[in-house]
């Protein structure tokens, strides 16, 4: 395993460790909360993409589960976010009278959420929650629901764990604040 810090990281900010348990923590309350219905994951890539993995590994065998995927985005490149969220990929299968969980890594302004919720609130699922992993409730700019939430981030541009900056880091196994430099190119 590379133990070597890649370039650019200032600190760590939450381990390996700290996001498997609060995922567990998730894992075990949307476990009784769907113990009785199926439940439809719908992971956000990119930022999702190892959070939705590991999330549905965390849930019981017995749970009925399945797993989409759609993609949205509205930082393209730039650590501030544009306002404007644009669905780059559509889930797969359709979300009429299913129950449907969001699963997203963060939540920042709250477009992104809101945006999904009302896209997919539209198609007439038996139920829709949301589940984000970390929280940064500092410059929300709606006001969103969000059902199940991990952990509440620093006010500070994080990497790691499926985040990218400039789409690099996102294979980090920690999530992880960047030297200032970085952000000067
Ligand atoms: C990030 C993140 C969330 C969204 C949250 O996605 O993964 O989906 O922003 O921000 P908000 O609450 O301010 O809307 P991004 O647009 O960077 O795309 P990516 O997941 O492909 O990196």
């Amino acid at each position: 395993m590379n133990t070597v810090t890649p370039k650019g990281i200032a600190a760590i900010v939450f381990t390996a460790e700290e996001i498997a348990a609060a995922t567990v923590r998730l894992a075990e309350v949307i476990a009784r909360d769907y113990a009785s219905e199926p439940v439809l994951l719908v992971g956000v890539l990119k930022g999702a993409l190892f959070f939705t993995a590991d999330l549905a590994r965390a849930l019981p065998d017995s749970l009925d589960i399945s797993i989409d995927f759609l993609a949205v985005t509205s930082y393209g490149n730039s650590d501030r976010s544009s306002g404007e969220v644009r669905l780059l990929k559509d889930m797969s299968e359709g979300a009429e009278g299913k129950h449907v969980l969001i699963v997203e890594d963060i939540i920042d302004n709250g477009l992104t959420l809101s945006y999904l919720q009302d896209l997919i609130g539209r198609r007439h699922p038996a139920s829709l929650r949301s589940c984000v992993l970390l929280d940064k409730p500092y410059r929300r700019r709606v006001d969103v629901k969000v059902d199940y939430l991990g952990l509440t981030c620093p006010d500070t541009f994080i990497v790691g764990y499926g985040l990218d900056y400039q789409e690099k880091y996102r294979n980090l196994p920690y999530l992880a604040r960047l030297e200032p430099w970085v952000f000067e190119g």
